[in-house]
């Protein structure tokens, strides 16, 4: 039986470089925070406990982490002040029971794959009983990481810190990711003997291979060549890169499965996107949340698409907007969204709809064929099959203090410029006359007009204006 895992993310640095208020590990990669980057490499793990370090904006990374934990199990404890990421760990330790391996993951080290940490772990393990392991990865440009210093044999010796280190060690490729394992009981030994003797005047974490060493510890590092799971995010350029680089390889992920990207430098995908066969999406699509894209589906340029369903055949134009947060937002089979168009949550298009510029639609329900195809709103609203909806026309769903819903049966036809007053239905068949303003439920086969009288007054002088 392997020891239970108990994970420590590192959260607590201030994060000098990112310039910013935000803690460093809230600053967002692909839609959501760096930290929910790392909790889920945790959640991945099933780790038996997960302790945050936090200090720097303690405040704001606790208030954050119920929601980035996503339902796993944490605990936070608090680094004050932030003496180095040794001192980070040293503050989690009384929550770590001896019998555990202790994987310890930086709050600024967001990609690494699930699979990669349960092959440190068990290089841990075959490391023997009290082995450390390091995740290392060799780097064309080293610069900023700890160094791997190894002895002609190969062995780990040390790992050296940018700063402490020799002109000669400057030159090592091979770096420290952030990440490594170690028994609880052994790690706890080697934390206790730290100290801030070098450059920054803190107790790096990266000092307790020299301790193991010096127990004759086996140190064993995994060393992997996908510099992307290890990359750090220390400053805006680097969370940019880092960024481009995880869309690069989603677009790449898309391309593969057969999916048509007009350009897979332009793709930006903050969530899960599932995509049928044969869908093509122009430049400057963002994907928020889950989205899901059936067989065939086309999406134009520059939509952001967030938490929605967009089912075989239907054709998202340029310039839409849809977010489905919370309640969801479904686009049936071979339906026309767009240009210009806005889905809001619970806006549920049966198939052929076609909703054209400028319409809003908010939790609303169209049946099969139902067209609005300009300039229109649509809220609280359930619309019949066929039903054509004028432009100009709105539903007026809010009374100030509630919601009211507007029944639209199947072949109604409302002309241009008409208001919906809810509590309302339109009986099937009917029409509605441009500009009526209806209050009153309306038979089924009617042609209901309400339109003010109008008002002629011939000979009528605009008033001018006055000099004084
Ligand atoms: C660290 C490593 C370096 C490695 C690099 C990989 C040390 C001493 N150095 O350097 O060898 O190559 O990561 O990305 O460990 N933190 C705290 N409390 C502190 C200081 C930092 O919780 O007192 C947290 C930070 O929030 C961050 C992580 O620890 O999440 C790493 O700190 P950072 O300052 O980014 O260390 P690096 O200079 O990147
Ligand atoms: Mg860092």
């Amino acid at each position: 039986m392997p020891r239970p895992v108990d994970v420590v993310i590192l959260a607590a640095g201030k994060g000098t470089r990112m310039k910013s208020a935000l803690p460093k590990v809230l600053q967002r990669l692909a839609g959501r925070p760096l930290l929910a980057h790392v909790l889920g490499m945790a959640q991945g793990l099933s780790a038996r406990r997960t302790v945050v370090v936090t200090g720097h904006g303690a405040e704001a990374v606790e208030a954050a982490l119920p929601a980035l934990a996503d339902g796993q199990p944490w605990q936070a404890v608090r680094q004050e002040p932030q003496r180095g990421t040794g001192h980070a760990v040293q503050q989690a330790m009384p929550l770590l029971a001896d019998d555990g391996v202790t994987l310890v993951l930086s709050g600024d080290v967001p990609l690494t794959h699930p699979d990669t940490l349960a092959a440190l772990l068990a290089a841990q393990r075959a490391g023997g009983p009290d082995a450390l392991a390091l995740l290392t990865v060799d780097l064309a440009d080293p610069h900023g990481y700890g160094r791997v210093v190894r002895d002609e044999s190969g062995a780990v010796r040390a790992i050296v810190e940018e700063k402490d280190a020799s002109d000669a060690q400057r030159r090592i490729t091979e770096v420290y990711s952030g990440i490594l394992a170690a028994p609880t009981a052994r790690l706890r030994a080697w934390l206790a003997r730290l100290d801030d003797r070098n450059a920054q005047g803190e107790f790096y974490l990266t000092d307790v291979v020299r301790h193991a060493v010096a127990d004759g510890v086996p140190v064993v590092a995994h060393r992997i060549d996908d510099a992307l799971q290890v990359a750090g995010v220390n400053s805006p350029a680097q969370l940019a890169a880092l960024e481009r680089a995880h869309q690069h390889r989603v677009a790449q992920t898309l391309m593969a499965q057969g999916v048509r990207l007009a350009d897979p430098a332009r793709l930006d995908v903050r969530g899960e996107l599932v995509c049928g066969q044969d869908v093509e999406i122009d430049v400057n699509c963002v994907f928020e949340g889950r989205v899901v894209l059936g067989d065939g589906v086309r999406v134009g340029a520059n939509c952001v698409i967030a938490h929605a369903t967009v089912d075989a055949g239907a054709v998202i134009e340029p310039f839409t907007h849809i977010d489905g947060a919370g309640a969801g937002v479904v686009v049936g089979t071979q339906a026309r969204v767009g240009p210009f168009a806005r889905l809001r949550p619970g806006a549920w298009l049966g198939p052929e709809v076609h909703i054209g510029n400028f319409v809003e639609v908010k939790n609303a329900t169209l049946a099969a064929g139902a067209k609005a195809n300009h300039l229109a709103y649509l809220g609280d609203a359930t619309v019949g099959e066929r039903v054509n909806y004028g432009a100009g026309s709105i539903t007026a769903n809010y009374d100030g203090a509630r919601k009211h819903r507007t029944v639209i049966e199947a072949d109604v036809h409302v002309g241009s410029n008409c208001v919906l007053v809810a509590p309302v239905t339109l009986g099937a068949g009917g029409t509605v006359g441009a500009g009526s303003t209806v209050t009153k439920d309306t038979p089924a086969g009617a042609l209901t007009v309400v339109r003010a009288k109008a008002v002629t007054v011939p000979n009528w002088r605009r008033p001018t204006k006055s000099a004084d």
